[in-house]
């Protein structure tokens, strides 16, 4: 008997079109950062709505030039949730600020903003600088709560839409983008193979505050300046000119440049989101509706969806009552992987990691919402190339893992 072929929780998916263009740029003058990485700044500019767009090396890279672009240093706090990706929460160590962890609702997975407002409220000394949402999943935070929050305290909000990049939310009789909306200062985007716009490696931040813009694109390249210099009789041999191999550096930046190779991939990928976003919506339909019928009980039950938001599906999570079903988790994703499923847990509490744990993040037992999370989730394969009988396939296979539990009980 042939094996099935094995489905990953999550897979990039590259056409013909995307290999012509990587290889013209290979062709070309340019591999680092040329005039495909504007091109792809201008187009993802264009999809979000925003007005400025900086692209970079990573998601994690375009994190750490927000937190900069705001200035954040040693007697700053922001505050991030426990349910995500390690990036959301170091970047503010990379600048020496503190992390507050505030805790999730467990039904959606995403930020509570009344844990976030207690958090602010306990902040006697004022450090807290900005609060980093992440729309886990794919399923946008609630920025118009968290952003009047924040803006009580005269904090800003730096949203991580690195698995929402597409998706929307309505406030006040409005259809608001995820990348340029009236409650959040800067947005932060991956383009990591598992995303919805894959680069190999990859990231951008959008903003409609030009000056926080062109701070992150100097930080991108090391911090170096090719106007308004600060050393005028270096710069200039007094002629008014600049010397044509001048260049500044007031502060010390990094290299966060983004190659000409990765955007072309990149902008080639964004022309067809909207296909994948749609076709992603639709796997997720098929989901609900195969486990509505295998599992009317409700032993395995996907997120909560919000009324208010479009979704954009980066991740299929469902949640599994291990403990009540009998069975640990790791036998689930180990015999669901013997039968060529791939799955992953998204995501081990950032605050209960070591280091985080060192600098006296809370206790386990602490934040009861991410916890009660983490207990049962299980991210199901997610791309769009997942046929409905691939999602059938994987809800019956875990119908039988399921079964025989119960059988044997
Ligand atoms: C929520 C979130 N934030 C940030 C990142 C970091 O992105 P990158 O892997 O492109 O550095 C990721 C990537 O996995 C992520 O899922």
């Amino acid at each position: 008997m042939t094996k099935p072929t094995f489905l990953p929780y999550g897979r990039q998916n590259i056409t013909d079109d995307d290999i012509q263009t990587v290889t013209a740029v290979l062709r070309s003058d340019w591999l680092t950062q040329g005039p495909a990485v504007p091109e792809f700044e201008d187009a993802l500019a264009d999809i979000t709505g925003a007005s400025e767009c900086v692209a970079c090396s990573s998601g994690t890279a375009a994190l750490h030039l927000a937190v900069l672009a705001l200035g954040l240093g040693d007697n700053d706090a922001i505050i991030t949730t426990p349910n995500t990706f390690l990036a959301s929460a170091n970047c503010a160590r990379y600048v020496g600020a503190d992390v507050l962890f505030a805790d999730i609702d467990p039904e959606t997975g995403l930020i509570n903003p009344e844990s976030v407002a207690r958090l602010f409220e306990h902040d006697s000394e004022h450090r807290i600088r900005a609060v980093i949402p992440v729309h886990f999943a794919g399923q946008p935070a609630d920025l118009p709560a968290l952003a009047s929050i924040a803006r009580q305290y005269g904090a800003k909000i730096i949203d991580d839409a690195c698995h929402a990049i597409g998706a929307t939310y309505d406030s006040d009789g409005q259809t608001f983008k995820l990348g340029n909306n009236p409650h959040s200062d800067l947005t932060v985007f991956s383009f990591h193979p598992v995303k919805h716009v894959a680069m190999g490696e990859g990231g951008a931040v959008t903003t409609d505050d030009p000056e926080l813009a062109e701070k992150m694109r100097r930080f991108r390249n090391h911090g170096i300046v090719r106007d308004r210099f600060e050393n005028e009789s270096m710069a200039s041999a007094g002629d008014g000119r600049a010397n044509p191999w001048y260049h500044e550096m007031s502060e010390p930046g990094f290299n966060y440049r983004l190659t000409d190779i990765q955007a072309a991939l990149g902008r080639s990928q964004l022309k067809r989101l909207p296909e994948s976003l749609a076709r992603r919506r639709e796997i997720a339909e098929t989901y609900h509706h195969l486990l509505d019928e295998k599992f009317a009980a409700g032993e395995i039950r996907p997120l909560e969806l919000l009324p208010n938001v479009n979704h954009a599906w980066h991740l299929f999570v469902v949640r599994i009552d291990f403990e009540r079903l009998g069975i640990s988790r790791a036998v689930v994703m180990n015999q669901l992987r013997a039968q060529g499923i791939g799955t992953q847990v998204h995501y081990i509490p950032v605050h209960l990691q070591p280091y985080y744990q060192k600098l006296g993040s809370p206790v386990p037992g602490a934040l009861p919402g991410v916890e009660k999370y983490y207990a049962g989730a299980l991210s199901l394969p997610m791309y769009p190339e997942l046929t409905e009988a691939d999602c059938r396939r994987i809800v019956e296979e875990l119908e039988r893992i399921l079964n025989r539990v119960a059988t044997h009980a």
